[in-house]
């Protein structure tokens, strides 16, 4: 586990090495046995592949996550929020890290991870989330809420809200959400939040994880069944993973300090106006049964209106597939 800025991870020392014409270790094998003194003796191809490699890491810049930069924009009340911010090098999936970590914190306080890969990353629904090293974020928050579950019911409607809003503000390209809360971006999916509760005697524990490709490589998603993207194309300025998650992770932090008062209603109508759905015939699956209507407006209990042939329905989350979109 590694906690705290700064840390160079060896996977990305040992990849810029290959590319440079080194084997594995950090240190060229054969300067590691000559020593500094002997480098004057070194044949010229291996001297200059030495220098090569310097000049290789110093014109590409390693996206690395900052704790620095992650935890830049957080103010006084977010930080007196957030007891504990972790960076791992890899982990089976942040939320389970998370889970294990809410243990250790107090009432109404929450604790984030975020990890650089996830080896057993995890979707709704049961499907698997592909989570390679480096390419893009894996978060999630620990919140030790005192609500009950059933004041919980619009949370993930809210932060995909909050989170594509302020997500917007890095791109001109229109950010929708596909209800309940897959982030997409000119027609393909690019993030995803799974929400995990337990109920306790003191309220609820929540994980909320947030997936977002930034730059994913085409052969690293090679496996997933649908279109999908990633939103580094996308952005207008030069920025990084840490500049992203600073935003994820100020947000969802806010939506703990926030959400017990307020609630869903601020972000409603935002949520409506990004909504893929909306006006889209659809065909969804519920309990076993499919049914096809035109999607509406979601409501005041994060639920989308089915308008089908027969009635009205509203879709709940939890009992919802949508199958296809015409
Ligand atoms: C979805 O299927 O749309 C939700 C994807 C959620 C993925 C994130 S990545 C960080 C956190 N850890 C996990 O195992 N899953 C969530």
């Amino acid at each position: 586990m590694v906690e705290g800025a700064g840390f160079e991870p060896a996977k990305h020392e040992a990849a810029d090495l290959q590319s440079a014409g080194f084997d594995r270790s950090p240190t060229p094998p054969r300067l590691q046995k000559l020593g500094n003194s002997a480098c004057a003796q070194l044949p010229c191809q291996l001297k200059l592949n030495y220098l090569l490699f310097f000049a290789y890491k110093r014109s590409k810049k390693i996206d690395l996550l900052s704790k620095k930069v992650i935890e830049k924009s957080l103010d006084s009340k977010e930080k007196e929020t957030l007891e504990k911010l972790i960076l791992l090098e890899t982990v089976g999936s942040t939320n389970d890290e998370a889970k294990k970590l809410i243990e250790t914190i107090e009432k109404n306080k929450a604790v984030a991870v975020f990890s650089e890969e996830q080896t057993i990353g995890r979707g709704t629904k049961g499907r698997s989330w592909v989570s390679p090293y480096g390419e893009n974020i894996y978060f999630s928050l620990g919140w030790k809420s005192s609500l009950s579950i059933n004041k919980l019911m619009g949370l993930t409607i809210a932060i995909a809200s909050s989170l594509a809003k302020d997500l917007n503000l890095l791109t001109e390209k229109k950010i929708k959400i596909k209800w309940p809360n897959d982030l997409y971006i000119d027609n393909k999916k690019f993030g995803g939040i799974l929400v995990e509760t337990t109920s306790t005697d003191l309220g609820t524990n929540l994980v909320i994880g947030i997936g977002i490709n930034v730059q994913m490589k085409k052969e690293s998603g090679s496996s997933i069944d649908q279109a999908w993207s990633s939103l580094h194309p996308y952005l207008t300025d030069e920025i990084t993973r840490s500049d992203i998650s600073s935003i994820i992770l100020k947000n969802t932090v806010r939506l703990t300090i926030d959400y017990p008062s307020n609630g869903l209603a601020p972000y409603l109508d935002h949520y409506n106006q990004v909504n893929f759905l909306r006006d889209k015939i659809c065909e969804v699956e519920i309990n076993g049964k499919l049914i096809t209507g035109k999607a509406g407006q979601v409501n005041n209990k994060g639920e989308l209106l089915l308008m089908s042939e027969e009635k009205n329905i509203y879709l709940s989350g939890s009992e919802v597939n949508i199958k296809k979109t015409f």
